[in-house]
């Protein structure tokens, strides 16, 4: 089964074409981040419009490379939430519309739970549930136990902060371009973890949640003192040693929380998912504290918003259920993953 993917629900206009599930032959990603960087964030008005204009390109580049016509495509498969409204009708209508114009079947997919898939779709087979599943995106955190292939409970997330927002807000703070992650992670390379003392977010009524909003504030202050409006002069060598710090009690927090996660269930593997888990600290500092499981972690053409994994699930889900969506779905900038 060929399956058309469309992925449009933050800045990322992308199409994939995927076989059976698991075989990637076209994934293409045009970004907007260029014009979202002086604003150190997606500014969503900007988001859409751009993908007007790139979203007919991408999915003609996108058939092409896989070299395939329309009529030989299955299914169309697309994100319809959560994300940007602006952003996600772009993608949804488009969607509709070339299956209307097709005639071909179209299905709506959860973009959080195709992060979660992106690891699924490369790892070995059969996949071993019940299994962990983490995502750590720009938009999401969000811990989980996955029962089978579309059966999840989600058992943590974050009260304020998505994980990646706050590597994002760090970055600007310590004037990096934004997507600020990969800065952070390659500046912590250069600096010592344990400098600084800051201390991730503890949520009282339920442990498995995340707050990174202090943590983010903690790092302000660093920077610009506990009033937040001195102009302290880090040395590079401080900033260095900030975002080392930074980046390692962030995921000291969330290796705390899988750790925590495990002794409410026997886990046979671990998938994460989402930007953040492309940051090679990150996998390592997983595989120290998890030596005994198998853990999955997307390649890094799936890490960050895509098309092929939104494809992947659109196949499984197709499967699954054998009902395509109806045209009056609507798009959802949150839906529940469980
Ligand atoms: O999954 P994604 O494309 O977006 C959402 O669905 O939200 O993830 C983007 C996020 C950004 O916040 C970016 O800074 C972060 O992933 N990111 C990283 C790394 N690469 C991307 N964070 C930390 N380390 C990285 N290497
Ligand atoms: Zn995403």
């Amino acid at each position: 089964m060929y399956v058309l993917g469309i992925e449009s629900s933050c800045d990322e206009t992308a199409g994939s074409v995927v076989k059976d599930g698991r075989e990637i032959l076209s994934n293409v990603v045009a970004s907007s981040a260029d014009i979202h960087l002086r604003y150190g964030g997606v500014f969503p008005e900007l988001a859409s419009r751009r993908q007007l204009e790139l979203i007919e390109p991408v999915i003609e580049e996108t058939l092409s490379k896989a070299n395939l016509l329309p009529e030989q495509i299955d299914l169309i498969a697309v994100a319809m939430g959560p994300g940007l409204i602006g952003s996600l009708l772009v993608g949804l209508q488009f969607a509709k519309g070339l299956s209307l114009a097709w005639n071909k079947p179209w299905i709506g997919i959860n973009h959080v739970e195709a992060h979660l898939y992106a690891a699924m779709m490369e790892a070995p087979l059969p996949l071993q549930f019940p299994a962990l599943g983490f995502v750590l995106s720009g938009g999401h955190t969000l811990l989980l136990k996955i029962n089978a292939l579309g059966c999840y409970e989600q058992i943590g997330t974050t009260v304020d902060d998505a994980i990646g927002e706050a590597f994002d807000k760090v970055a600007t703070l310590l004037n990096l371009p934004y997507p600020g992650g990969p800065h952070i992670e390659a500046l912590a390379k250069r600096g010592k973890a344990a400098t600084f003392n800051l201390a991730a977010g503890k949520v009282k009524k339920n442990p498995l949640n995340f707050s990174f909003s202090g943590l983010k504030t903690s790092v302000l202050y660093a920077i610009k003192g506990q009033n937040a409006k001195e102009e302290k002069c880090l040395s590079e060598t401080d900033k260095a040693n900030l975002a080392a710090s930074f980046q390692e009690i962030a995921f000291q927090d969330c290796i705390e929380k899988a750790k925590l996660a495990l002794k409410e269930f026997d886990a046979s593997s671990i998938f994460l998912g989402g930007g953040v888990s492309n940051n090679n600290r990150l996998k390592e500092m997983f595989k120290e504290a998890f030596p005994s499981l198998p853990i999955h972690f997307p390649s890094f053409q799936l890490t960050t918003d895509n098309a092929a994994m939104i494809a992947g699930l659109g196949y499984e889900k197709m499967i699954m259920n054998k009902s395509p969506s109806p045209y009056d779905l609507e798009a959802m900038t949150r839906i529940p993953i469980a």
